[in-house]
């Protein structure tokens, strides 16, 4: 389901100790939220059960973002990154979250897992500035070369440093 929410420049800032998690099934379908993901997102949680995980989706957060997130879950890796999250008022969060596949015990995958929690505030900010730069790239690239255009910028921030996107999001 793809949202029409307008965003409203209103922060909802996590406390240290609060966990938000949910899972999906293999095609992306919310099968589980706790509590705090119900609190955040502001929706019910038979508003958030058997819907897309996109739902919460924020327009400002890079598609490519989210194209390595799926990369690297379907390459059976556990993925770790910054997201700005959409609540249904129209407010945001922002989390940093690890996103992991779920196999059964013979090793059939059965969806995806992730937690989040709350970002640490000068990675964040660091983090905005390189987002806010790869949105910008996203937006003036025509739909077909705006992911290759963003993620060559990305490789050219990380290539500076060395790191691949996994060792960098945890090592800034
Ligand atoms: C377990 C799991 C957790 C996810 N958590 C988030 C999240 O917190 N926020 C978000 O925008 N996308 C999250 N995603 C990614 C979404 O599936 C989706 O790719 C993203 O919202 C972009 O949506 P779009 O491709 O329709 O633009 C998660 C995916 C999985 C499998």
């Amino acid at each position: 389901m793809k949202n029409t929410i307008t965003p409203i420049d209103y922060e909802l800032v996590m406390p240290d100790d609060d966990f938000i998690s949910s899972k999906t099934n293999i095609k992306d379908i919310l099968t589980y939220v706790n509590p705090l993901f119900i609190e955040y997102s502001g929706y019910k949680e038979s508003e958030l059960l058997g819907q897309q995980h996109n739902i919460i989706r924020h327009p400002d957060m890079p598609r490519v973002i989210f194209k390595l997130l799926w990369e690297t879950i379907r390459n059976n890796r556990e993925f770790n990154g910054y997201i700005k999250n959409l609540a249904k008022d129209g407010s945001y969060y922002w989390v940093f979250t690890n996103v992991a596949p779920s196999f059964s015990s013979d090793n059939e995958l059965l969806g995806y897992y992730s937690v989040r929690r709350k970002p640490d505030a000068e990675k964040l900010n660091y983090i905005k500035n390189i987002y806010v730069d790869l949105l910008e790239i996203e937006q003036q690239s025509s739909a077909k070369e705006a992911i290759d255009n963003s993620l060559y910028k990305l490789n050219t921030i990380l290539n500076g440093r060395e790191k691949g996107y996994d060792e960098f999001i945890l090592t800034i």
